[in-house]
């Protein structure tokens, strides 16, 4: 290799040290991959889905764009999601954000980025949708935040609401979708109280969760 040398580098250690706790580890997880888990996440480097949960290759499914969107005509996303649902029959869709995301600073900011400001124009959505409460807030650091949290809870309507999922619940597939947000600052993981099993549950509990991240401001 010409350039980059470092990589190959390390991923060679890398893969000396799983091999020497567990000899059979890639030659196993070659023939299959039976992971519980989908993770929707955001593409910001800082948030690598794998180690904030502590998971092996094999064990997380993952889907990352910009700020951790998913979008009813997303192809890609879509694609994932059916995949992962319908073939590797996954138990756990989580949806991640996480706070201060480029992503959300840059739709609140309405400056020109070029072709992702189409991408972005989805979390201004959000941000109108909830405006109101966003009017109550003049420190922009904690509009960012609000609006990291009210995209993770849209975007597990959104997930709740795809043919995918909800044709898994229709035939009594156990899929349960989760919202979750990640601190950058501390490493640790919030939990948004949205844990939906059954459309049932999906309007209420989004009711509930955004009403309480609301009231937290
Ligand atoms: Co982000």
């Amino acid at each position: 290799m010409r350039i980059l040398k470092h990589l190959f580098e390390n991923n060679q250690q890398w893969a000396e040290a799983i091999t020497a706790k567990e000899p059979q580890f890639f030659k196993h997880l070659s023939e299959q991959q039976t992971p519980q888990y989908l993770w929707i996440g955001c593409a910001d480097s800082r948030v690598p889905a794998n180690q904030i949960v502590g998971l092996l290759p094999g064990e997380l499914f993952v889907h990352r764009n910009v700020a951790n969107q998913v979008i009813h005509t997303d192809l890609n996303c879509l694609s994932v999601i059916q995949f992962a649902v319908d073939v590797l029959h996954v138990r756990h869709i989580i949806v991640c954000g996480h706070y201060q995301c480029g992503g959300v600073k840059a739709a609140l900011q309405n400056e020109r980025h070029g072709l992702v400001d189409n991408w972005l124009r989805h979390l201004q959505d959000v941000h109108k949708k909830y405006q109101t409460a966003f009017r109550k807030l003049d420190d922009p650091h904690r509009q960012c935040d609000l609006l990291c949290e009210l995209n993770v809870i849209e975007q597990v309507m959104n997930v709740c609401h795809t043919t995918i999922v909800q044709d898994a619940w229709q035939r009594g597939q156990s899929l349960t979708v989760h919202g979750w947000i990640y601190g950058l600052h501390n490493g640790l993981l919030q939990d948004l109280n949205v844990c939906i099993t059954h459309l049932s549950e999906l309007n209420p509990m989004l009711e509930k969760a955004v009403s309480h991240v609301i009231s937290s401001i």
